[in-house]
């Protein structure tokens, strides 16, 4: 086992994915390619939605926050699973719809819906609006006005928190540009403004406090501000706020270095805060809502490279350059992420070289990773990177004109493509000619 129970050795001396060999996945189906074990998806979604509904209530409902990871057969598990969605933006909205996803069971969020997405939100009947501000929630409003409808909605609430995680990846505390905050006084104007306004059902509140977070003190303590503040608003405006939507952010282990999370265990650890201070002040246990990302798809995924040259500068470094880079993954470019490389067809040899894994932009920060431990590597062989399921392929880009992986999907000792690989007629697609 490599990390995860996933991810093995063969006798041949190759990595394994879910029982594939991934030196054999590279040659079916070229490099560099994303490979996602589906199995590990599901089991990562049933936990989540066993462990939400053990701990919060029959009524607990965890979404798949689908930016991590965005392809049409993404959201069918997601719907198989029984987990609603958070989708983002129009493109999101508009590939769930493609999968069939049921419309209620989508939370439609973004600081900045224009009134496009508004729009076709409505016109797909998507279930619930995670209104950002008061402009948004005037236009939310307005547009269900001019359609005769109510539009249910939930508040996007900072609360306040400093969750110590990348700066780029934390979003509630009160500088933030998402949602309002609570020391400002500005969550309650919204509140009231919400609860005044016509086409619109305030439901609840929504908090999203930052990603890839290993304390469970930072969501107990949001969970405790959203749930005063839920007591606030009956105290204040007399009314009862029904859903509580605590957001995602569980971290993940990408290394042997980080340390491993018991799902279940945190999301009892924050039900326990919930439910004892709902209990302690008379209010009554909201719908609670969760909405994990990263958590149930990072895991999941390796990227295969076929590795192009070594170079050793003397007294410097050794850099092992791959057939792919920042367009596919450019989270070290972006946070300086840590991964795990090896080196596939001879996985089981130790990873004692030290190499900076570099791909082929121009550009010196497109890095995969600096100072990597790895087995010694050539021309030709098959690098591995593990734990690239979330933001990985849903944050790649053609910079340089490169074309996207294709987005391999096993299950059950089967592979099949997902996402086919983007061609260079893909990539001249939309130009004028
Ligand atoms: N809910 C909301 C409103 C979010 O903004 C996010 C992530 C999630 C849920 C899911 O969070 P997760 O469970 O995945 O941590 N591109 C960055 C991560 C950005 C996270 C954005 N929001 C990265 O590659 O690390």
């Amino acid at each position: 086992m490599i990390l995860y129970e996933h991810l093995n050795t063969n006798d041949k001396g190759n990595l394994t994915i879910g029982g594939l060999d991934t030196v054999d996945l590279a040659r079916e189906f070229g490099t560099p390619a994303y490979i996602i074990d589906e199995n590990v998806v599901r089991k990562n979604c049933r936990i989540y939605k066993n462990a939400a509904i053990k701990y919060f209530g029959e009524d607990a409902l965890p979404l798949y926050a689908s930016k991590a990871l965005c392809f049409t057969e993404m959201y069918k598990i997601a719907a198989e699973e029984g987990l609603g969605i958070d989708c983002v933006s129009g493109g999101e909205l508009y590939t769930a719809k493609k999968a069939g996803f049921p419309a209620e069971r989508i939370y439609f969020h973004g600081n900045n819906k224009t009134d496009r997405d508004i729009c076709d939100a409505m016109d797909m009947g998507v279930g619930t609006f995670v209104v950002d501000n008061c402009d948004e929630l005037y236009a939310v409003s307005k547009e269900a006005v001019k359609r005769d409808t109510v539009q249910n909605i939930l508040l996007r609430i900072t609360p306040g928190i400093d969750p110590h995680t990348h700066k780029a990846i934390v979003t509630g505390s009160v500088d933030s540009k998402f949602g309002s905050a609570i020391e400002t006084g500005q969550a309650m104007d919204i509140v009231k403004k919400a609860i005044a306004a016509k086409g619109v059902n305030l439901i609840g509140l929504h908090c999203h406090i930052g990603s890839q977070i290993f304390d469970i003190e930072p969501f107990s303590d949001a969970a405790n501000i959203m749930a005063r503040f839920i007591a606030q608003i009956k105290e204040e405006c007399n009314y009862e706020i029904d859903v509580l939507n605590l957001g995602g952010g569980l971290g993940v282990r990408y290394t042997e270095y980080d340390r491993e999370i018991d799902y279940e265990k945190s999301i009892k650890d924050i039900a326990t805060v919930v439910t004892e201070y709902c209990k302690n002040n008379g209010i009554k246990m909201p719908k609670v809502i969760l909405e994990p990302g990263r958590s149930l798809v990072a895991a999941a995924g390796i990227t295969l490279y076929t590795v192009g040259g070594v170079k050793e500068i003397p007294g410097f470094k050794n850099y092992i350059s791959v057939d792919g880079g920042m367009p596919d993954n450019p989270r070290y470019a972006l946070y300086q992420s840590t991964y795990t490389a090896l080196i596939a067809n001879r996985a089981t040899e130790a990873r004692d070289y030290r190499a900076t894994v570099a791909g082929r932009c121009c550009e010196s920060g497109d890095l995969i990773g600096e100072n990597m431990e790895i087995q010694k590597a050539q021309r030709g062989d098959i690098l591995a990177v593990l734990v690239t399921g979330a933001y990985n392929y849903s944050m790649a880009s053609n910079y340089n004109r490169i074309p996207r992986p294709p987005v391999i999907l096993i299950k059950d000792g089967k592979a099949r493509i997902a996402v086919k690989r983007e061609t260079y007629e893909d990539i001249v697609r939309n130009d004028v000619l």
